[in-house]
């Protein structure tokens, strides 16, 4: 199993683009294969759980050119191209994979199965099954391997009872193939990336408030598509310099969702200077330049509905929380239990290892801030966040830290280390 050993550095500062951002690249290979008419595409992120998305979807008929560069081009079929997998279909450690394409297969004239990794075949499913059931699915199994029997789905109105934008982008995608309007409500704003991508394609698409409707069986018509760069990955450099005095680093075209922003704003409230330069928009998706520097932080309560606005870096907030002057609150965050490991339990294991007095809850962390980080060996449970997440502690930290099983990076950020390597000043 590989590891990354750590050093402290002395600053990070450099100008770079980051590769594309993943949730986007999921929609974008998604959508373009069920779109009318050649896509190309341009910024596709090359994790392993994109070219999980994009296998399932050559396997199912669909011409996709260029996989393993950063441009595509996607030969789509329109809604009724797909055909029957040739294999069970392999998400590997990717829940957005299993959790969107369910969806969409639900929907087909023929049957498929869905496996995964040991930590995807952990992963609920019932939160999916269920809406689509309702929407007249057959679906056998609440963990994966799931066996969907396509159908002809009828539109529901329907309300998510916990904050996901897998299921709510599920839902949606189910819903370009059923009759009527599909009406999905959610608890608190979560990434609207399927939303904004359907109505670039012209889907017939409405949000109001926290519903979205959709009405089915309209093609969605191919157009270009340049993806942005990914805010979390940006996130782990951004962090690292705001921890490290006279750090300064400027990160171009980045992906500023609004429902993805949260951890800029929360930084900001605990006192950290980042700022955005350049904003605009591209394909139904802000964007801009994002700049950081060395900055001293506060603790704060993090929350409600602003959890899902930042739900995948909140480990780089526990970290930045044990920076911070005064205690950190997190939570309302439950959700992070069920991510690629528990991501709670993970945190308070590895930073009580590095030293930080930090008490577990249900529903997040309690954290001491003003801590000198130890050195220590430390553990990602093969999650990839809690991987770099730990590999930017050890940046910090006095002594030598060891960060085990790091392989899983290469599912969402292949270039981290590289990246890293780049900023780094020592
Ligand atoms: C994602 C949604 C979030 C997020 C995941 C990607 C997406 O999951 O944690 O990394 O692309 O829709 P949930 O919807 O389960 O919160």
């Amino acid at each position: 199993m590989s590891e990354i050993r750590v050093k402290p550095v002395k600053c990070l500062r450099g100008e770079l683009t980051l590769p594309g951002d993943k949730s986007i690249s999921h929609r974008t290979i998604m959508l373009a294969s069920l779109a009318r008419g050649k896509t190309s595409v341009s910024g596709i992120s090359k994790g392993e759980d994109i070219l999980k998305t994009a296998h399932a979807f050559q396997s199912m008929g669909i011409e996709i050119q260029g996989l393993g560069s950063d441009s595509l081009t996607i030969q789509g079929k329109g809604l009724r191209g797909l055909s029957q997998p040739r294999d069970i279909v392999d998400c590997g450690n990717s829940g957005t994979t299993m959790r969107l394409l369910s969806g969409i297969l639900a929907a087909q004239n023929f049957s498929s199965t869905l496996t995964g990794d040991e930590s995807l075949r952990k992963r609920p499913m019932d939160r999916i099954v269920e809406p689509l059931e309702k929407m007249g699915a057959r679906i056998k199994g609440k963990f994966a391997p799931l066996k969907i029997e396509g159908k002809r789905l009828k539109a529901v109105s329907y309300r998510i009872p916990i904050p996901s934008a897998q299921v709510k982008s599920c839902i949606l995608l189910a819903g370009l193939y059923a009759q009527g309007k599909t009406e999905v409500t959610e608890l608190a704003r979560s990434r609207d990336h399927t939303e904004r991508m359907l109505k670039y394609l012209e889907a017939d698409i409405e949000v109001r408030d926290l519903t979205v409707s959709i009405t089915g069986e309209k093609e969605l018509i191919a157009k270009p598509i340049n993806i942005p760069g990914d805010i979390s990955s940006a996130s782990f450099f951004v962090i690292g310099a705001i921890f490290l005095p006279g750090s300064h680093i400027r990160l171009s075209g980045v992906g500023l969702n609004p429902t993805r922003m949260g951890i800029i704003d929360i930084l900001k409230e605990m006192g950290a200077e980042i700022e955005i330069e350049n904003l605009r928009e591209a394909n139904n998706e802000p964007r801009g330049d994002v700049v950081a520097r060395g900055s001293r932080l506060k603790g704060i309560t993090i929350g409600g509905e602003m959890i899902p606005r930042v739900i995948d870096e909140l480990p780089l907030l526990a970290l930045a929380a044990t920076k911070a002057e005064g205690e950190t609150i997190i939570k309302d965050a439950q959700e992070l239990r069920v991510k690629e490991t528990d991501r709670i339990r993970a945190l308070s294991i590895n930073l009580s290892r590095m030293g930080v007095e930090v008490e577990e809850r249900e529903d997040g962390l309690i954290i001491q801030g003003s801590c000198q980080l130890k050195g220590a060996k430390v553990d990602s449970f093969g999650d990839h966040r809690m991987a770099m997440a730990l590999v930017m502690a050890g940046l910090i930290a006095r002594g030598k830290t060891v960060v085990s099983d790091t392989d899983c990076i290469k599912t969402s950020f292949p270039e981290f280390e590289a990246i890293l390597k780049r900023l780094k000043v020592v």
